[in-house]
């Protein structure tokens, strides 16, 4: 028996009104000078100002520098920002691209190079060794599940790759989760994050990986997401279905710890060569991914359709398809812009993207050439 190792290490304060004790807390924390780091649109709208408004006794700059898939020139901006305001402390406040540069800001400020030579997988990764910034996190999605996580994804400057960096040392050390905070999200952001949630939960369930604590977490993660996404969706003002989306999106993101499948590798590939949005981009392909994996692992999916409330594995597809319809994801890849030319580039980075590896079906090119088209 191999000897595996499991953490579940952050501190969350859950529920409305946890944005208000984020300034208390840095206090406590002997923080003083804070920089809240989000995206060029919610740096434009009330929520921010509101926020600020609970800081305080702290004093407060803002960088809002992220936008669209971030890129590593962006994360550099802000740890530049982070120095210029010598902060001791990082609050990333909004969507998994704000939340994930926030991650990383506080490592560019305090360390030597560029981001991309903190990535995982670079030949010569550079270690983290200084003390960073205390960092917490505020999501105003509910999708990525980052405040949970150890990674950061950004996309090199050039090539729109995505990169991640990984390393517990970037673990917000307290994360404030305030489902009031995405009451304003409009409707196709709540879809499609939620949709991201969904994924999470349902591939890193189907992960051969061992990890029997993050598969019951996933799996109440679905349960959750599964009767609250079309609700959000619908009734973009119910706090109780809003408050359900962003624990199934941290629930996801904690139990993707054993890893995701091929939906997420397909998504990476579409977020790099198509710019699309990540939640969109699994949404458009889980369906066809999914019933190309049901025969390896039909058990799970029995699994998987008990307890989104819907029978047999064999119709959980049918009621992810039927759940896309209801909250407004209809069409394929090709009414977003897919070109059937496109395909060529995103099989490759889609057979070579991480997550491929634990596909409960091994996947190869000629299988996401298969998968890509029927998307379309
Ligand atoms: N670190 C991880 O583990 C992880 C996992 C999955 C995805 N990601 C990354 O996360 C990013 C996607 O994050 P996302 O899906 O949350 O989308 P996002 O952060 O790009 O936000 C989507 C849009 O919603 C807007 N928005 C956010 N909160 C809002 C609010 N409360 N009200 C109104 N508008 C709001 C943003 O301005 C943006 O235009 C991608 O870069 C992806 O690579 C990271
Ligand atoms: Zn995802």
């Amino acid at each position: 028996m191999s000897i595996t190792r499991l953490a579940f290490p952050t501190d969350i304060h859950f529920g409305a009104g946890a944005r208000k004790l984020v300034g208390t807390h840095l206090l406590a924390q002997g923080c003083r000078r804070a920089l809240v780091v989000t995206d060029r649109a919610l740096g434009a709208l009330p929520l921010l100002a509101e926020f600020r408004s609970h800081l305080g006794g702290l004093d407060v700059a803002v960088f809002d520098g992220v936008s669209g898939n971030p890129s590593c020139a962006q994360v550099m901006a802000g740890a530049a920002a982070c120095k210029a305001h010598g902060a001791d402390c990082v609050i990333g406040l909004g969507g998994g691209a704000a939340l994930d540069v926030a991650k990383v800001v506080g490592l560019l400020a305090t360390h030597e190079g560029d981001v991309l030579e903190y990535v995982w997988d670079h030949p010569q990764v550079r270690p983290i060794v200084h003390a960073l910034p205390y960092f917490v996190a505020l999501p105003t999605t509910a999708g990525t599940g980052s405040e949970v996580g150890r990674s950061a994804v950004v996309s090199e400057n050039d090539t729109h790759r995505k990169r991640t960096v990984f390393s517990p040392k970037i673990l917000a050390r307290a994360v404030f989760a305030d489902p009031t905070l995405t009451l304003g999200l409009p409707h196709a952001v709540t879809a499609a994050t939620g949709m991201d949630a969904l994924t999470h939960n349902i591939e890193s369930y189907l992960s051969p990986a061992y990890h029997p604590l993050c598969d019951g977490i996933a799996l109440e993660g679905l349960r959750i997401g599964a009767r609250a996404l079309a609700v959000a969706v619908a009734e973009p003002g119910n706090l109780a279905a809003r408050a359900d989306m962003m624990m199934c999106s941290m629930m996801g993101a904690v139990a993707f710890q054993k890893d995701l499948g091929s939906v997420h590798a397909c998504a990476h590939a579409l977020g790099a060569v198509c710019d699309m949005h990540h939640g969109l981009a699994n949404a458009l392909m889980i369906d066809t991914v999914l019933a190309w994996n049901h025969e390896a692992v039909p058990a799970k999916f029995d699994e998987l359709a008990h307890v989104a409330g819907v029978g047999g594995g064999g119709e959980f597809v049918g009621w992810l398809r039927q759940l896309k319809q209801r909250i407004g994801i209809g069409g394929g890849l090709a009414s977003r812009g897919v070109t059937r030319e496109m395909v060529a580039r995103l099989v490759p980075l889609a057979a070579h993207d991480v997550t491929s590896a634990t596909n409960p079906r091994a996947a190869t090119e000629a299988d996401y050439e298969r998968l890509f088209v029927q998307a379309m």
